[in-house]
């Protein structure tokens, strides 16, 4: 697509709000079903009705089998390891080799369409093999990113109650070796539900004890399936049928298990790719996430492989794996068209590098797009990266629960001019508004409540992992006829959205969701505390840190600094390192309107450094001057 060309993306965003079912009826066009829809889109059927009903499908064909066919030797993944210093590339073909190889191991271990496996590894290839292992045989999968401790694995298990879980011997964070078998064992342990096997990739890095007659070597099972010639075939599945579960945070410790169905996620993937992303089959396409997030799921592994694109699964970091030119050379060496990462990122390389040295040593020739997403892209950033290096920088803005992006700007299509700060405009199938408090459509340039209106396009969630309820409860109540995004924003007179935060206690850290709730109940599980607030604070790296205010109870004999370390140790064990809660402060007081609500919004703004006013409805002014103090010297 010329960039000088322009847009069509008026003309296909008018087509979509025209004829919804028409369009995506069209783009369903891009996946080989078993059995096609009865109906595009069913209204009667689940909370705000369901996409493609009748139609049967199986994921794992789209994304393997059909290219392993068409084109058997093109990179399907292309694994590159900076911190193994290992590189593999894998075919289409060897990819079904594997895939239907450790499907059959699955099934061997009893798992049947339906069944949850969780899958806690780092970013190897098996990952991905055991995701799309599970797609075969129409198993959930159910994949817990490696950041997080024992408890919040054991949470998961708990909830999804898996079958089999599929683990590694360790991660490698930089030049750290992170152990990821006591961490299962602990979860484990600390669970109900426990799984009935555990399947372990042991890495030379690390080698995990296995425990008998629960716990098998992945080479091991492998190895004996191949010797047996076992390959399982494609299930056949309703495209309404979940394909994985992710869990994301809640405004609670209790996650949110976002379900994806099969065949909406592969008519909205394969319509991204082409035309958000601008990617052709046998392009080679870059998510630089992890896949333990959504971005991982639809971007690493779905998206790509179903259409027909290479994708790179990176084990390694911006900076330090070895330097901060490390994304280049990727980038050079083997030829990515397009680069996906979070800000963060990017942040991440200016801090290390500001005058883009290290690119100097590369050459990018078939580098057309980076992508950003996960947190809002600060304008300073989207300038450094446009102007080093010389290509089209998009942010586009989405959620665990959507699957795919709800506003972006669509290369595919010819990309819109881009504004910083701005992610651009709704894709097709997203009618996005600005509300008040009372659901009233607010004019431009106005701040309010971001929501779509229903039904939400094929992709995204039809529900929470047996919890109806609670999924009608956080989304479809508070805006009836709408979902609630619990973003903030505003349109601008020429229809670009402006995404500006939450408007829960969510915060996102290096691009990762984290609920400041959930570390509150950690915080108030310590039996020295009282009461704790604990709010996102601006931070030049990861976008948002967390801090924690405490009130130490009456008659603790502890310094204040030593239970504030406690504290620190406390979430790090029971949420995980990627929490990145470094900051506890005790204070006498919390600030609190009146009526008793914790003032959390001044309190953030005193930990941003920036202006604040003292609220009208403060019961103890002093109060926010202790927080002032206690955060000088310790921001
Ligand atoms: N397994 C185990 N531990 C992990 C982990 C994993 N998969 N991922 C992160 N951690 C640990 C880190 O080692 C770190 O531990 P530490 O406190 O002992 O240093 C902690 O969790 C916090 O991780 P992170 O926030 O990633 O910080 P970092 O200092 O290791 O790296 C960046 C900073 C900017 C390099 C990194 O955040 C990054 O690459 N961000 C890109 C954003 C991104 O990929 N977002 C995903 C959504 S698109
Ligand atoms: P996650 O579910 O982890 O993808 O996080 C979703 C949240 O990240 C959104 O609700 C936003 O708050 C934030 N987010 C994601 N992408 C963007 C973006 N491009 N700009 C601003 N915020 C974003």
């Amino acid at each position: 697509m010329d960039a000088r060309a322009p847009s069509r993306y008026g003309e296909v965003y008018a087509a979509w709000k025209a004829d919804p079912a028409g369009f995506w009826g069209e783009q369903a066009k891009a996946v080989d079903w078993i059995t096609p829809p009865r109906a595009v889109f069913d209204p009667d059927q689940g909370a705000y009705g369901r996409w493609f009903v009748g139609g049967v499908c199986n994921t794992c064909h789209n994304a393997v089998d059909r290219h392993a066919a068409s084109r058997p030797d093109q990179a399907a993944i292309i694994y590159d390891s900076p911190v193994t210093g290992t590189k593999r590339r894998i075919s289409y073909a060897q990819l079904k080799e594997e895939v239907a190889t450790f499907a059959a191991v699955l099934q061997d271990l009893g798992v049947e369409k339906g069944d949850r496996v969780i899958v806690y590894m780092p970013m190897v290839p098996e990952a991905a093999i055991a995701m799309l292992a599970c797609a075969r045989i129409g198993a959930i999968h159910s994949v817990v990113f490696g950041g997080f401790a024992a408890k919040e694995l054991a949470t998961r298990i708990d909830d999804c109650h898996p079958k089999v879980i599929v683990s590694a011997s360790c991660g490698i964070e930089g030049s750290k070796v992170v152990a990821y078998k006591p961490l299962l064992d602990g979860a484990i342990d600390l669970s109900v539900a426990k799984p009935q096997a555990c399947v372990i990739l042991q890495r030379p890095q690390a080698d995990a004890s296995l425990v008998p007659g629960r716990d098998h070597d992945w080479a091991g099972l492998v190895a004996h399936a191949r010797a047996a010639g076992r390959q399982a075939d494609c299930v056949p599945v309703a495209a309404t049928d979940p394909l994985y579960v992710l869990y994301t945070s809640g405004t609670t410790g209790k996650p949110k298990g976002v379900v994806r169905d099969n065949g909406g996620h592969m008519v909205a993937l394969a319509w991204s790719m082409a035309n958000l992303y601008g990617m052709r089959p046998g392009d080679v396409f870059w998510a630089a996430s992890d896949v333990g997030w959504v971005v991982g799921h639809s971007y690493i592994v779905y998206a790509p492989l179903i259409a027909g694109v290479t994708s790179i699964l990176y084990e390694g970091k911006p900076v330090g794996t070895p330097d901060p030119g490390a994304y280049w050379r990727v980038i050079s060496e083997h030829g990515v068209n397009a680069l996906f990462t979070a800000p963060t990122a990017f942040r991440a390389i200016k801090k290390e590098d500001p005058n883009a040295e290290h690119l100097k040593r590369y050459q990018l020739p078939t580098f057309r797009t980076l992508f950003l997403a996960g947190e809002r892209a600060d304008p300073d950033t989207v300038v450094w990266a446009e102007t080093i290096l010389g290509v089209p920088v998009i942010d586009h803005w989405w959620q665990t629960e959507t699957g795919w992006c709800i506003a972006g700007n669509p290369v595919g299509l010819g990309a819109l001019p881009v504004k910083p700060g701005s992610p651009t405009v709704p894709m097709p199938g997203y009618d996005v508004r600005i509300v008040d408090e009372g659901g009233r459509d607010l004019p431009a340039n106005t701040m309010g409540s971001i929501v779509v209106k229903l039904p939400l396009p094929p992709g995204s969630f039809p529900t929470l992992w047996q919890q109806e309820e609670r999924f009608r409860e956080s989304y479809l109540a508070q805006f009836p006829g709408y979902y609630s995004t619990s973003d903030a924003g505003f349109v601008d007179d020429d229809g670009y959205l402006y995404i500006m935060g939450r408007t829960d206690d969510i915060i996102n850290v290096a691009g990762h969701r984290l609920s400041t709730g959930g570390m509150e109940e950690v915080l108030s599980s310590h039996p020295d505390v009282a009461e704790c607030a604990v709010i996102g604070m601006a931070d030049q790296l990861k976008g948002e840190v967390p801090c924690g205010f405490v009130v130490l109870k009456a008659g603790v004999n502890k310094r204040p600094d030593e239970v504030e370390k406690e504290l620190v140790a406390l979430v790090r064990e029971k949420i995980g390192p990627v929490a990145a809660f470094k900051l506890a402060i005790a204070v006498s007081r919390l600030p609190k309107t009146r009526s008793g609500k914790i003032l959390r919004g001044t309190m953030k703004k005193i930990a941003d450094g920036g202006e604040w006013s003292m609220p009208a409805t403060i019961d103890d002014p002093a109060v926010l001057a202790e927080i002032e103090e206690a955060l000088k010297d310790r921001r």
